[in-house]
């Protein structure tokens, strides 16, 4: 089954196409106004992604040496995610399946980052899978592919969202997360004491950014950033600190643990976290499945890969009217 893939959801516009599970073309345009605005500007994703999604999809079928008459279905993110971004790719996808009588497939943007290391990995369920993204951080149980339970969710700011943050206050251009990560090779995770959230409440599933942030944010304005790798070490430590403990806290609750942990999302780009979480799962006898390197930030092949699934489970959209754009949509919640 060949699926035409589009993702809008935040700041990169892109299309894929599937050949059932292979991926036969991936192409990802990531917006860069942002970058002087330090943080991702709705309004401008959204006409940015008017501007490129064209493009983007004939490049998609192009390089996959399909045209748009052979593609089986046509699936696209409808949340969550930012609203009028969303709607870009909604519209485009809804368009595209009405002139060329397509089947179509809603697909939830998070299943997409729990799936995306099946890209290069086989396992059985169930199943755990963490996900690390600017706007996510999240651990759930996979009964299934397509039956999730949250076990850990954020409260506050997501993970990628506060190296963003903290990277910012460190004066490095947005997105700042991969800057900070090589700021924080050379320098030492115990130059400064930070606070680690949630201390000693870790088995209560909540990941907790904002208050390491403001703490961050006082010891910059003491210090100034002249030392800008001790202090991205040791806001980096502490970060992926938190993000261990409660992870670790969240599965040792578990009655049976799984023998599989899927890793997905754009902070899992950071090698630092890797090796922390390889030695997590060592440490709890469970294997890790990383999502591949280009798949890690958004992208339209995780979208064609949850979408085939559903495909496969016949879970197609019957009435295109009835899709909309879901900002909030949750996992264990089916679209
Ligand atoms: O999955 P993604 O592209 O978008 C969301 O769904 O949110 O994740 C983007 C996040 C950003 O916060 C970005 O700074 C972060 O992933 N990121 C990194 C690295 N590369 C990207 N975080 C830590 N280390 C990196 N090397
Ligand atoms: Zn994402």
């Amino acid at each position: 089954m060949k699926i035409l893939a589009i993702e809008t959801s935040c700041d990169e516009t892109a299309a894929a196409v599937l050949s059932d599970t292979k991926v036969l073309s991936s192409i990802k345009y990531t917006q860069s106004d942002h970058a002087v605005w330090g943080g991702v500007v709705p309004s401008i994703a959204k006409r940015e992604h008017e501007k490129t999604i064209g493009p983007v999809v004939q490049k998609a079928l192009q390089d996959a040496k399909t045209q748009i008459e052979d593609v089986d279905a046509i699936a696209v993110t409808v949340g969550p995610g930012l609203a009028i971004a969303l709607e870009v790719g909604i519209k485009t996808a809804k368009d595209l399946a009405t002139k060329y009588n397509k089947k179509f497939i809603a697909v939830n943007h998070i299943e997409g980052h729990i799936l995306s290391p099946l890209l290069n990995a086989e396992i059985t369920f169930p199943a755990l899978a963490l996900v690390v993204s600017g706007g996510h951080t999240e651990l759930d149980f996979v009964e299934e592919i397509g039956r999730y339970r949250i076990l850990a969710e954020k409260i506050d700011d997501a993970l990628g969202e506060a190296l963003d943050k903290a990277a910012r206050l460190l004066e490095l251009p947005y997105p700042g997360a991969p800057l900070l990560e090589a700021a924080a090779r050379d320098g030492n995770p115990k130059a400064y004491a930070l606070p680690l959230p949630m201390a000693g409440q870790e088995d209560q599933g909540h990941f907790s950014y904002s208050g390491l942030k403001s703490a961050f944010a006082r010891l910059v304005t003491t210090t100034g950033i002249d030392k800008t790798n001790d202090l991205a070490a040791a806001f980096q430590n502490r970060a992926f600190q938190h993000l261990i403990n409660v992870t670790k806290k969240s599965i040792e609750k578990l009655e049976t643990v799984p023998h599989d942990l899927l890793v997905g999302g754009g902070v899992i780009a950071n090698q630092e976290l890797r090796s922390r979480l390889t030695k997590m799962a060592e440490e709890l006898g469970m294997a890790v499945h990383f999502a591949p390197m280009d798949v890690t930030g958004d992208n339209a092949a995780m979208i064609g890969l949850a979408a085939f699934y559903k495909a496969q489970k016949n879970q197609f959209v019957e009435d295109l009217t009835k899709v909309d754009r879901l900002p909030r949509l949750r996992v264990d919640k089916l679209v």
